[in-house]
């Protein structure tokens, strides 16, 4: 089939190639001529595994194609994909500006049938304002009564694992009221859904609803575990041992049920913002959902929190080692991630840090800007050196079994605030390490 994807970035660009991998002809569109630069250049602008490997092997191939040129991926694609971001504008709702702009585009060009579909998260009622968009365009041409669908088709990829989830989707939301557009859609996504039928078709405001709902329960799970965290150190348990015990319950089951940091990335604050203030416009407040927003703010600062307690609120002269800044491992994206409150929170309070992350250094640099505070190295143990503790905020695999010895050795004194709980609290008393989790009452 022709395909295209409006908008190159995470999702556009994983949907695009994951698409020409199964043989379908892909033209990805971005209005980001550097985007565009990097894909023609046989690169990619994010960092994400396995994603380049797809994208070169689909260009050679001829089935890819990278491009500005709206006339073109418009006229291209019988299918087209709007994957375009919806960040929160200033009262929390989802800004559908470019959306919008993507489907005028569409209504400015079409000259044939073509589904529209959003997979970006959008609230219900998007797909309305979009086939309105496109109708008001197509009027303005004299071409009213061409035939267009508009189709829902949310996106649940995680970043670090984005090829892997699409191409194996546990689900694939198909929110469409025209039969025709199902079809192609049930066509395109055949591949992905061959040892059990797991496209589930539905009206389009329930498809739309459906991802937020999703991000709004993982995001409660998260905030949840957060909360009784705080709790479990406070009373003399370890938050580890309850979540194995809880997680067993195949009722509740093990995943995202990890105590951190707080959660970050380019969804989950967004959506549950923008989902509160939907809610909240509705007549229908969402107070779980409102104190899942405020727990996962106050959860930004409990690292900080523990080194206060340790070290005071007057940080001067004080230099911490952060070793992960990404919102989570196997990406650059720093989007909301808590590495930059922790950041922010300790340098305020007089501190220095040097920070180390396996991939996300680049875009940190970018995000923060050129800072006397901060130094980013190229090495995890160079963090360490004469810092008065190490920070792990950030759960990457080369931080799990670290050199402890290095850790003694290099710092002023052996004290870790483990945001992730990636170590044995009786094994760092063991090994001498004062060392703070997050919950671990029972232990600390
Ligand atoms: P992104 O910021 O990485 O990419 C969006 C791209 O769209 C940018 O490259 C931008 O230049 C481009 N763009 C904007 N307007 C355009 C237009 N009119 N024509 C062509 N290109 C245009 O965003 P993302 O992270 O891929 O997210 C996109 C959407 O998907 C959002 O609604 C997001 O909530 C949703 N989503 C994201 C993820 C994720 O993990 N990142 C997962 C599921 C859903
Ligand atoms: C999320 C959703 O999982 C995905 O389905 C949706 O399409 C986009 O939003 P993503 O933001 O890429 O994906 O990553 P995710 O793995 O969900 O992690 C989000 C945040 O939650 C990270 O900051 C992570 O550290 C945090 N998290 C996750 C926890 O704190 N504890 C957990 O148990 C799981």
């Amino acid at each position: 089939m022709k395909v295209t994807a409006i908008g190159t970035g995470y999702v556009g660009l994983v949907t695009g190639a994951c698409l020409a991998e199964m043989g379908n002809h892909v033209v990805c569109l971005d209005v980001n001529p550097e985007k565009i630069r990097i894909l023609n250049e046989g690169q990619i602008p994010i960092h994400e595994p396995g994603l380049l490997e797809v994208v070169r092997r689909n260009v050679e191939a001829g089935r890819l194609q990278f491009t500005t040129d709206v006339d073109m991926a418009v006229q291209h694609g019988t299918m087209l994909f709007i994957g375009v971001g919806t960040p929160p504008d200033e009262d929390g709702s989802a800004d559908l500006q470019y959306v919008v702009a993507a489907a005028r585009s569409i209504g400015q060009r079409m000259t044939d049938y073509k589904v529209i579909v959003d997979k970006s998260t959008v609230p219900v009622g998007t797909a309305d304002k979009v086939r309105a968009a496109v109708k008001e365009e197509l009027v303005k041409r004299g071409l009213g009564d061409m035939a267009f669908a508009v189709v829902s088709n949310p996106e649940f990829l995680k970043e670090g694992a984005a090829v892997e989830d699409f191409s194996k989707p546990d689900r694939i939301i198909v929110g469409s009221d025209d039969e025709q557009a199902t079809l192609l859609m049930r066509a395109l996504y055949a591949p992905f859904n061959r040892t059990q039928d797991r496209m589930v078709v539905m009206d389009v405001r329930s498809a739309e609803f459906t991802k937020y709902a999703a991000n709004a329960m993982l995001a409660t799970r998260i905030s949840f575990m957060n909360e009784l965290a705080l709790l479990a150190e406070r009373v003399g348990a370890d938050i580890e041992l309850v979540r194995r015990g809880i997680g067993s319950d195949p009722r509740i089951g093990y995943q995202f049920l990890y105590a951190g940091a707080g959660y970050g990335g380019s969804c989950f604050p967004k959506d549950v913002k923008a989902l509160v203030k939907a809610a909240s416009d509705a007549g229908i407040p969402l107070k779980v959902l409102t104190a899942v927003e405020e727990a996962n703010e106050r959860q930004k600062h409990v690292l900080v929190d523990k080194v206060v307690a340790r070290f005071g609120s007057d940080l001067k002269g004080r230099r911490f080692a952060i070793w992960g800044l990404a919102f989570k491992p196997n990406t650059d994206d720093m989007r909301e991630a808590p590495s930059l409150v922790i950041i922010d929170e300790l340098t305020k309070r007089g501190a220095t840090v040097a920070a180390y992350d396996p991939v996300s250094m680049p875009e940190t640099a970018r995000v923060l800007g050129p800072r006397d505070d901060v130094t980013l190295v190229d090495r995890a143990e160079a963090a360490l050196q004469g810092a008065d503790a190490l920070l792990i905020v950030t759960e990457w695999k080369e931080f799990r079994t670290p050199d402890f010895d290095a850790i003694k050795g290099s710092l002023k004194a052996p004290v870790v605030f483990d945001g992730r709980n990636l170590y044995d609290p009786k094994l760092m008393k063991a090994l001498g390490i004062e060392h703070y989790g997050i919950g671990r009452g029972a232990t600390v």
